[in-house]
């Protein structure tokens, strides 16, 4: 392959090349002067910039420059608006050439495989295509002003326990799917620059130095050309990632990162054509990305158009999820109670590396009142976050309840329930807010919950209340829109990302979630979501694709054909209304097997009252299309599809059907073998049905009584060095504390669920590889042999 900076290239020497694979520092790439090279900063930004001027870390621990708090990714993938999706893209674009930022580290396209999932809250959805689609519009934004997007994290990164130190174990056919699917759409459609690997293993090996990965799919597949960065810490082998097919190791690791290549080029593990062609891959985006930020240097952005825009997205992200005898809009006037925190400090954007530090002070519900027509005839407090309920202010709060014509109770998920690095251990709201609400449908008839949550919660008060309006989390413009919601100004016209169990207990991953202590069996397969409940009829309290209008639609007069689909949908109502309409395949079959159906497409219609328009989805090479294991390849399967248009994965208002051509007769699957994967009944997976799914040995992800490098800080507990189990000791209490002051303390966090090659890897080069082996040792219980090597690591430090 011809290198286009061939000329440079040639000139550097073999450690100034190794050492261009390494971050410089936190966030920015070695730069050389000599050869005209600069410096490409990255920035955290899926829903806003994170750009740090001071002192670097990734964890959102250091304050960052101002900028604009949109929504987060669950939030706007309600909207399903791609065109919304491309106006952020090229918003955050727009603030990072401000503040020097080449790349922006975003958007998160993991799929919500648990609503368990600490980082939900990033993550647009649990459909593929969905994710996909929303996240080639961030991209193609954001690259629209000469920088790079880099999504992430590729792939199968679906939990934060332990998430740098577990094997993700999952079949090929699923793994292309589910887990990549996404990423294909990114990258094929937004032409992404750039891709974040993820933290954990594939199958066995280290996402970030997986072959098949980031070479067979990623290139050779999906014909991607720009550069591959390991998550912050997340390079395991980094020669062995060059090789094949990372570019870059982040954060800067001191020199280790340069050695480790340089050896490999000596011992020839590493051809040092390849570690070339990486190189002009990277130099390729430093290059292409770097004007825009000498062009925006000295420039601002527009503030006030960007907090407009972030209200725009968080409207049309607002899900209405229950409307009562129309209780909502409410009228101009009404005399409302306000309850809850969350009313007066909003829960607006989740924490760790995505916490932005809001260019406009967040707007609070208290505040944007005032100019909303409501009356508020009280305002109470009714809990405190994080805390047991507290008798006092529930008290305050019925009486302030009783007198209202409308209770309006704001709450959700506290900031310590979901976060980077902390998934879940249930999908409850905080007991106080549970009980609470339940308090106050007592005494008035006309409750109506507010939400704002990163991701779905259980709602045990759900036939009590009469309204229920979900804003996820806004942004800094969050209030205003929920409240042009809540009055009429706006008609909601989001519609779910995810589905709402009844129950915890009733999700398809419920068994095997979040792991063994070294891997994680995607045993469910297929059976996400709503792939699982649709398959077996089980019921929801709201399916995904659900959210209710203050008009109504129909549809009719389906037309299907090779193309696509065309059909009508009427706006029946009295207000303007946008409807999102949802296609949906699926296909009987003996010989493959697929839940009943899959979203295929989807389409936002706005219409005036009584106002009908034709709307067309047209297939493309997803429509139709199962990844064949036989062949490693993707086939279509011959025979007659059914087509559904529905306005939520569970009601399909209009069919069809189409015959297709395909590539296949067969797909090679049989019921008798795999009966469960037939019949969505996989919550309960023998390891014999597993490893016939699988296509090989199940690997034994229990724990061997052996630290190894690569186990999680927080196995110490397991291990026989006392000095093990005191430094988990430690955490656990720092945690406990970080739990009870009810923020997520990020630096813990992180070292809980990182291996101990971590510390090789995070700390700039002042831990080596070598003092990492040799504090292993000592967890090992081998103090005396540990500490020895441990100072000569340290005095010798290479
Ligand atoms: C997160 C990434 C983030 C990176 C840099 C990691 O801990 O997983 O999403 O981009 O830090 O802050």
């Amino acid at each position: 392959m011809s290198l286009k900076y061939e000329s440079i290239i040639k000139q550097m020497s073999l450690e100034e090349k190794a050492l261009m694979m390494s971050g410089k520092n936190t966030w920015e790439t070695v730069d050389f002067e000599k050869y005209g090279i600069p410096s490409m900063a990255m920035s955290d930004g899926p829903h806003g910039l994170r750009r740090q001027a001071g002192a670097g870390d990734h964890l959102g621990l250091n304050a960052s420059l101002p900028a604009t708090c949109f929504p987060t990714a669950a939030s706007v993938a309600n909207s399903w608006d791609e065109t919304l999706g491309e106006e952020i893209g090229t918003a955050l674009a727009e603030e990072a050439v401000t503040m020097d930022v080449n790349v922006i580290l975003g958007p998160g396209l993991n799929i919500k495989r648990s609503p368990l999932c600490g980082r939900n809250f990033e993550y647009f959805s649990e459909d593929p295509y969905h994710a996909g689609k929303m996240a080639a519009a961030y991209v193609r934004g954001i690259q629209s002003k000469g920088i790079a997007a880099c999504p992430k994290h590729f792939a199968a990164n679906s939990q934060e326990l332990r998430r740098m130190a577990n094997d993700s174990v999952v079949d090929e056919r699923t793994f292309r799917e589910i887990y990549t699917t996404g990423f294909e759409i990114a990258v094929k459609e937004g032409k992404a620059k750039s891709i974040m690997s993820s933290y954990n293993e594939v199958n066995g090996v280290y996402a970030n130095e997986n072959r098949h990965m980031l070479q067979e799919i990623l290139v050779d597949e999906w014909g991607f050309d720009g550069y591959v960065v390991s998550d912050w810490g997340g390079s395991n082998d980094h020669a062995l990632g060059v090789k094949n097919g990372s570019h870059l190791e982040m954060p800067g690791t001191g020199k280790s990162g340069m050695h480790d290549i340089v050896n490999a080029v000596k011992n020839g593990t590493l051809e040092e054509s390849v570690l070339d062609q990486r190189l002009d891959e990277l130099l390729r985006v430093i290059f292409a990305t770097h004007q825009a930020t000498v062009d925006g240097k000295g420039t601002t952005f527009n503030k006030e158009a960007h907090h407009k825009l972030a209200r725009k997205a968080a409207e049309e992200s607002i899900v209405l999820l229950k409307n009562e005898e129309q209780i909502l809009p409410l009228k101009q006037g009404t005399k409302v109670a306000v309850i809850g925190d969350f009313a007066k400090t909003p829960r607006y954007q989740g924490a760790g590396s995505s916490l932005v530090n809001p260019a406009m002070p967040p707007e609070s519900i208290l505040e944007e009142i005032k100019d909303s027509g409501l009356t508020m005839t009280a305002y109470e407090q009714g809990y405190i976050r994080n805390r047991k309920p507290n008798a006092k202010l529930v008290k305050a709060a019925v009486d302030a309840a009783k007198n209202a014509d409308v209770v309006l109770f704001f709450g959700g998920l506290d900031e310590i329930s979901e976060s980077e690095g902390l998934d879940r251990t249930h999908m409850h709201m905080p007991v106080a807010q549970d009980e609470l609400i339940n308090e106050l449908t007592t005494v008035n008839k006309n409750v109506i919950v507010v939400l704002s949550a990163g991701s779905s919660v259980e709602m045990p008060w759900y036939p009590y209340v009469k309204g229920i309006v979900h804003g996820y989390l806004g942004g800094q413009a969050g209030a205003s829109a929920m409240l042009n919601v809540l009055t009429g100004k706006v008609c909601p016209s989001g519609k779910l990302n995810e589905t709402y169990p009844l129950h915890y207990e009733d999700t398809p991953a419920y068994a095997y979630y979040p792991s063994k202590e070294r891997s994680s069996e995607y045993r469910e397969g297929l059976y996400v979501g709503y792939r699982y409940y649709t398959t077996v009829g089980k019921k929801v309290r709201f399916p995904f694709g659900f959210g209710l209008s203050y008009t109504t639609f129909t549809y009719h007069d389906l037309a299907v054909d090779s193309e696509g689909v065309t059909f009508k949908i009427k706006n029946t109502g009295d207000v303007e209304g946008t409807e999102i309409a949802q296609l949906y395949i699926g296909k009987q079959s003996d010989t493959v097997f697929r839940p009943v159906r899959e979203l295929k497409g989807f389409a936002r219609v706005t219409l005036a009252p009584g106002e009908e328009k034709e709307v067309k989805i047209s297939f493309d090479d997803k429509t139709f299309r199962f990844y064949d294991t036989r062949t490693d390849s993707w086939e279509v399967e011959t025979g007659t599809y059914q087509i559904m248009i529905g306005s939520n994965a569970e009601e399909m208002l209009l069919e069809g059907s189409l015959a297709v051509n395909g590539t296949v007769t067969e797909g090679g699957y049989s019921r008798e073998s795999l009966p469960e994967y037939f019949n969505g009944e996989i919550k309960n997976i023998s390891d014999d049905t597993f490893r016939r799914l699988y296509g090989r040995e199940i690997p034994d992800g229990s724990w061997s009584g052996e630290i190894r490098m690569n186990d999680a800080v927080c196995q110490l507990y397991y291990g026989k060095g006392i000095f093990g189990k005191l430094f988990y000791g430690v955490l656990r209490i720092l945690l406990k504390i970080s739990e009870w002051q009810g923020k997520p303390n990020l630096n813990v966090l992180f070292n809980y669920n990182m291996p101990i090659r971590g510390y090789a890897k995070m700390t700039g080069g002042f831990v080596t590889m070598k003092m990492a082996e040799a504090l292993t040792e000592m967890a090992n219980g081998h103090r005396i042999k540990g500490t020895a090597h441990l100072i000569k690591a340290a005095v010798k430090r290479d």
